[in-house]
């Protein structure tokens, strides 16, 4: 047969196969079609069009993945659990809208991971994941190894730049399968079909991505492209026909009782669907309806999530131990027999306080109702009293302090019971020093939790300000630290000397003193002597800090070994720009700048700090009142928009002059 032909009666099939589900041939015969597509293509080299489906097998491995600027942020969705919180959704968009009743789209949720595809005059050219919603990671390699998803579309009315958007998630026989196989051959095992999908999108080897059974639904059309549609059900029928999966469980409902039905009959068909699924989502069905209803905060008003209300699993607890923070709080922690809830394995269950212990009425040798929640950590709900056996004990708090047997205190009207052992406590020790090397904090990279109780436990560290202390030698007597990580550490130590005096005072772990009130006190003293010396009343004079914060700063800079420690950092060279007083004599105040591209000098974060520390705004969207836009390598659409608002545009070089007014 012609390669032409031949290419097209597959991709016919496939058509059928996956967006159809509708399959005319059986599988072998498919398959012989295809091997015979593979011989002459091979005969033929020449032949081979990128866009063939024998292509879909992978390209050679990259080693990152490329940014890519969403041209419209990749949202979320508020969710609601109850159906007074969905009738109260419904009530304040009939409200906006000014109508009687309104009519949704109703889609499930499915349980995987949003992914979007650029067309170009039809043909896929760029594949992105979500990432922190304004900016992905390049996935075009791997999203082209996914069958269902189409390297060039059907028909011929498809607008010249597309961007649709959906779910990629791996079908649950699929998943149960490749665990299987995996496990025979010793190969990692994942816990849940979301994690086995977005892990497999996320590979830097696509060869490996297209070994794995994923598939894809789409679900919108980004961007004003979609108005051409009236309304959301339009658009996926379009979809099908442009040649994408849309799943055929959607359904307009007239009104919000229609959806709380569909709710309902979806959570019945639930356990017998071939894929995972946490909810539905009800969407405005009329897309000029969602225009006017607009955006809050990273979200729609125009949809919402209805969750299914969370599985609920029996277990035993077998122990209860006490963990000790860096402020010295101790935190009770359930050991459980280990059960599956929820799409993970829960053994460790935080119990926060005794009050809660009292509240649920739990104890050693109970049964109890657990719960997780889609992302959120696993919680137990109350004991099962009916199973209470008489051996069952009381959870008591421990007098003194598990780690270092200093005296637990109780202070009156607190809900926490602390170790007063201080930073002679090596547990508190321990978490003061993950703290200061934190991200937010002093940011030195590979230094994690394990790192850290090696070096505690052997010695080498008391204090943070043993870290600037330490050797290559002593390094190397650590288990499984080779040269390369010792240096590489030692390196991030060195260059975590140079930081801003927020993040210095964010990484003292001054009780009460987050990221943002750090800021606070930076911005309005501008200096870190000022910050030592003044007391209560003064402190209190920052926007946000009120007296017991303001009392904890005091208190901690009154102490001596407090005053040492930071005299003591500051000898070791840890330093900061000068900064930041609030009183409009900074040269960028009251100016606004976002950021766009990749820059060579230095990070987005660098440069937001920087920015940040010469007063100026940083804002991730580009409005009439932004002061100028700041362009790297492959600017997004935020350049376009600078450009069309009158906004002013700055190269890196340019940019660079800025920083050193
Ligand atoms: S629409 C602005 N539809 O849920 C709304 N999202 O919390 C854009 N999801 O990241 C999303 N099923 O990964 C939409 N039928 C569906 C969905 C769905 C699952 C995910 C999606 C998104 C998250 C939003």
């Amino acid at each position: 047969m012609d390669i032409v032909k031949l290419r097209t009666l597959i991709e016919e099939h496939n058509y059928r196969y996956y967006v159809l589900d509708d399959p005319v041939i059986s599988d072998t015969e498919y398959d012989a079609l295809f091997r015979e597509l593979e011989q002459l293509e091979a005969h033929h080299p020449e032949l081979i069009t990128p866009d063939s489906p024998t292509q879909r097998v992978g390209a050679a491995p990259l080693k990152k993945f490329a940014k890519i600027e969403h041209s419209v942020p990749m949202l979320s969705i508020r969710n609601g659990f109850t159906e007074e919180e969905l009738l109260a959704f419904d009530k304040r968009v009939r409200e906006k809208l000014n109508v009687d009743k309104v009519s949704y789209s109703c889609e499930p949720k499915f349980d995987g991971v949003s992914i979007a595809l650029i067309y170009e005059n039809g043909v896929l050219i760029k594949a992105a994941t979500r990432g922190d919603g304004f900016v992905g990671e390049d996935v075009t390699q791997n999203a082209k190894t996914i069958k269902s998803i189409p390297l060039h579309l059907r028909g011929n009315d498809f607008p010249d730049l597309l961007e649709v958007r959906g779910e990629v998630y791996i079908p649950l026989e699929d998943f149960e399968r490749f665990n299987e196989s995996s496990s025979k051959r010793g190969d990692k095992v994942f816990v849940n079909p979301r994690n086995a999908a977005s892990g497999s999108l996320r590979q830097l080897d696509s060869r490996i991505t297209a070994a794995r059974p994923l598939q894809m639904f789409c679900y919108s059309i980004a961007g004003d492209k979609a108005l051409q549609f009236k309304t959301q059900h339009e658009v996926l029928e379009k979809l099908k026909e442009w040649g994408f999966r849309v799943n055929d469980e959607i359904k307009v409902a007239h009104g919000i009782e229609e959806c709380l039905v569909y709710f309902k009959e979806l959570e019945q068909k639930r356990a017998s669907l071939p894929y995972e699924i946490d909810g539905v989502v009800y969407k405005v069905d009329n897309l000029r309806e969602q225009e006017e209803l607009g955006f809050v905060a990273r979200a729609p008003r125009w949809a919402i999530a209805h969750k299914f209300s969370a599985e609920e699993v029996e277990s035993e607890v077998l122990a209860v131990d006490f963990q000790v923070g860096r402020t010295g709080a101790l935190t009770p922690v359930a050991r459980l027999h280990p059960v599956f809830v929820g799409g993970v394995t829960v053994s460790n269950v935080t119990l926060h306080n005794m009050q809660e212990i009292e509240r649920k009425d739990i104890r050693i040798g109970d049964f109890v109702k657990v719960r997780r929640a889609g992302d959120v950590i696993p919680e137990i709900v109350s004991s099962v009293k009916s199973k209470r056996c008489d051996n069952a004990r009381l959870i008591e708090l421990p007098s003194k302090c598990p780690v270092c047997g200093a005296d637990v205190m109780y202070v009156e009207g607190e809900a926490v019971a602390r170790c007063s052992g201080g930073l002679y406590c090596s547990a508190q020790r321990k978490e003061s020093i993950k703290h200061f090397a934190s991200k937010t904090a002093l940011n030195i990279d590979g230094l994690g939790d394990k790192l850290v109780a090696q070096l505690i436990d052997s010695d080498f560290i008391h204090y943070v300000t043993d870290l600037y202390k330490l050797t290559e030698e002593q390094l190397l007597t650590l288990e499984r630290m080779g040269k390369k990580s010792a240096d590489n550490l030692l390196r991030a130590i060195e260059s975590s000397k140079k930081t801003t005096l927020a993040k210095f005072l964010y990484a003292l772990g001054i009780r009460e003193v987050g990221e943002a009130t750090a800021k606070n006190l930076a911005k309005y003293f501008g200096n870190l002597e000022s910050i030592m010396q003044v007391d209560a009343d003064a402190l209190q004079q920052v926007p946000d800090i009120g007296p017991v914060v303001a009392e904890h700063i005091e208190l901690f800079f009154k102490q001596k070994h407090n005053k040492e420690l930071v005299n003591e950092l500051l000898k070791q060279g840890i330093n900061w720009p000068d900064v930041e007083v609030e009183d409009g004599s900074l040269p960028l105040q009251d100016q606004t700048f976002v950021l766009t591209g990749t820059l060579e000098s230095m990070s987005r974060n660098e440069a937001k700090a920087k920015l940040e520390n010469l007063g100026a705004k940083v804002a991730s969207s580009v409005s009439k009142n932004t002061t100028a836009v700041i362009v790297g390598r492959d600017p997004g659409s935020k350049a376009k928009k600078a450009k069309e608002l009158g906004v002013a545009i700055l190269t890196e070089a340019e940019f660079a002059k800025l920083l050193s007014l």
